[in-house]
C-alpha cells in the first residue's frame, strides 16, 4: 500500500512524526536519538525511520523544502499512514535584529504569500495555526528544560531569494518576526485531514544584517531544539 511518495507498509509509522526539512538530518536524528530505528521509506531519498524514544514509538521523516513538498509528505502520512501528530523541526530567518540568533521560536500561527490556503478556503484568508495541545506541550517542555522560547506568528514564504524589498518592514510591523517556508502548508494539511501539528524553529540567520550561525552554534541549537521536540513528542 505505498503512496506515490512513500513506500512504507501500513503501520510502519508511529502516531507522531518529527519532520526536519533535510533527509540526511532525519537519518542523523534516527541514528542519534531513536532506539531500534528502522528505515521505512526511501522514495526520492526522502528517508523515514521509526524507532522508540524512552520506550515510546516515534518516527522521523523529512518533508523537503517549501509548502508543496511539505504538503505532499504530510498529506500522505496523515491520510494514508494514520499519522496523528506532526512536529516540524526546522530553521528560520529573523526579520529584525530584535530576534537573536539561536533563539527557539515556536510557531503559533503561520502567515504566507502562498495561495494554497485560499485555494482550500473559497479564496478567503485562512488562519493557519498550530494545534493548541501540541503547542502547549512544546512550550511547557521548553520551560521545564529551562530553555527560553518565543511564541508567535511566522511567515511561510514561497520565495527564498527575492523577497519584496519592503516585506521585512511589513512583517516586523505586524509582529511576524521570522520567515520559514513550510508551516502555513503543514498547519492547513493537518486541519484538512484531522491531525495535529506544531513547528519549532531555530533562528539560523538575521535577514537584514546577514548575520548567521556558525556550524558549531548550529549543532548546539539543534540539540536544544531536539531535546524539546523529543520530550514534547512523548508527552
Ligand atoms: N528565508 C526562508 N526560510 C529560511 C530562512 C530565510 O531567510 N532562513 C532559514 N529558513
Amino acid at each position: 500500500m505505498a503512496t506515490p511518495h512513500i513506500n512504507a507498509q501500513p503501520g510502519d509509522f508511529a502516531e507522531t512524526v518529527l519532520m526536519p526539512g533535510d533527509p540526511l538530518r532525519a537519518k542523523m536524528i534516527a541514528e542519534t536519538f531513536l532506539e531500534d530505528a528502522k528505515l521505512v521509506t526511501t522514495v526520492r531519498n526522502v528517508f523515514g525511520y521509526t524507532g522508540t524514544y524512552q520506550g515510546k514509538r516515534l518516527s522521523v521523516m523529512a518533508h523537503g523544502m517549501g509548502i508543496p513538498s511539505a504538503s505532499i509528505y504530510t498529506t500522505e502520512l496523515i491520510k494514508d499512514y494514520g499519522v496523528k501528530n506532526i512536529i516540524r523541526i526546522g530553521s528560520c530567518g529573523a526579520v529584525t535584529p530584535d530576534i537573536k540568533l539561536r533563539e527557539l521560536f515556536v510557531a503559533m500561527g503561520a502567515s504566507t504569500d502562498s495561495k494554497v490556503n485560499r485555494m482550500r478556503f473559497n479564496d478567503h484568508d485562512y488562519a493557519a495555526i498550530a494545534d493548541y495541545g501540541l503547542l502547549r506541550a512544546v512550550v511547557d517542555t521548553a520551560a521545564e528544560q529551562g530553555k527560553p522560547v518565543t511564541v508567535g506568528n511566522v511567515f511561510s514564504a514561497d520565495l527564498f531569494y527575492g523577497v519584496q524589498p519592503n516585506m521585512l518592514e511589513v512583517l516586523d510591523k505586524m509582529q511576524v518576526k521570522v520567515i520559514e517556508m513550510e508551516l502555513a502548508g503543514i498547519y492547513s494539511v493537518a486541519a484538512q485531514y484531522g491531525a495535529r501539528a506544531v513547528g519549532i524553529l531555530t533562528v539560523s540567520d538575521i535577514i537584514p544584517t546577514g548575520e548567521a550561525t556558525s556550524a558549531e552554534e548550529r549543532q548546539t541549537t539543534f540539540r536544544d531544539m531536539m531535546e524539546v521536540a523529543l520530550a514534547a513528542a512523548i508527552k
